[in-house]
């Protein structure tokens, strides 16, 4: 199988770029936050208040995560809960960067994301797929952008809501999860030897897309 790795920061747009180039490959594409973020939903749906070992081990041992796709749209059953339309809260969010970097809960996705890239042409999207889930991956992407610029990305998505944050909280929020996601010990974010460094800043998504399928076609041929 031919295997898209990406990885980058928060809010850098590599999700969206993903779709795309799942999209104009016609492969399939694998979010694998939405699976961690399922994890969490599990979490608050057991009522469990504090992130600790004894917690987590609990979490992990009976859970049951199932990845599928309606209408192309991938969705995240977690013990025969459909979690698709609650996995994007901001509660879940922060739930979700305190919850996935334990090794145990690592180690449950692991096996999901490694047997989706054995059974499919995939662009798979994360933090720790270039360099731990898929080391040999056909290309390896690392895709970001000024903490500012994705700062004021994310403020935009919530301008106009109900209680939206400034862009100062938004900011501050982004470098906080930035550092959490590089400083933890296990699948931290870290840009592999072979990845390929897309700085998104200055350039429109269609251009980051153009890029990254002739970087991808470059490599099929
Ligand atoms: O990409 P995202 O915002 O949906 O990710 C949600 C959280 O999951 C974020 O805190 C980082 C974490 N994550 C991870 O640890 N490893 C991945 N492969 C993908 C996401």
């Amino acid at each position: 199988m031919f295997n898209v790795a990406i990885d980058g920061t928060t809010s850098s747009g590599k999700s969206t770029l993903a779709q795309n180039l799942s999209k104009v490959l016609g492969f399939k594409r694998l979010d694998t936050g939405a699976i961690y973020r399922g994890i969490a939903c599990r979490f608050k749906r057991l009522r469990m208040r504090k992130v600790n070992d004894k917690n987590i081990a609990k979490l992990v041992k009976d859970i049951s995560i199932i990845v599928s796709f309606k209408h192309g749209m991938q969705h995240v059953i977690v013990n025969g809960i459909d979690e698709t339309d609650f996995l994007r809260s901001e509660e879940i969010s922060l739930l979700t960067s305190e919850i996935s970097p334990y090794k145990v809960v690592r180690e449950k996705v692991l096996g999901i994301q490694r047997r989706f890239a054995a059974k499919y042409n995939c662009v798979m999207e994360g933090r720790d797929i270039t360099t731990v889930v898929l080391p040999n991956a056909d290309v390896k992407l690392f895709i970001t952008a000024s903490p500012e610029e994705r700062a004021r990305r994310r403020y935009l998505q919530f301008e106009g809501k109900k209680g939206a944050p400034t862009y100062e909280e938004v900011l501050k929020d982004l470098k906080m999860r930035d550092q959490r996601d590089s400083a933890r010990e296990f699948g931290k974010l870290a840009i592999a030897e072979d990845a390929v460094v897309i700085d998104t800043t200055n350039k429109t998504l269609d251009d980051v897309t153009k890029i990254c399928e002739e970087i991808v076609r470059s490599k099929m041929h």
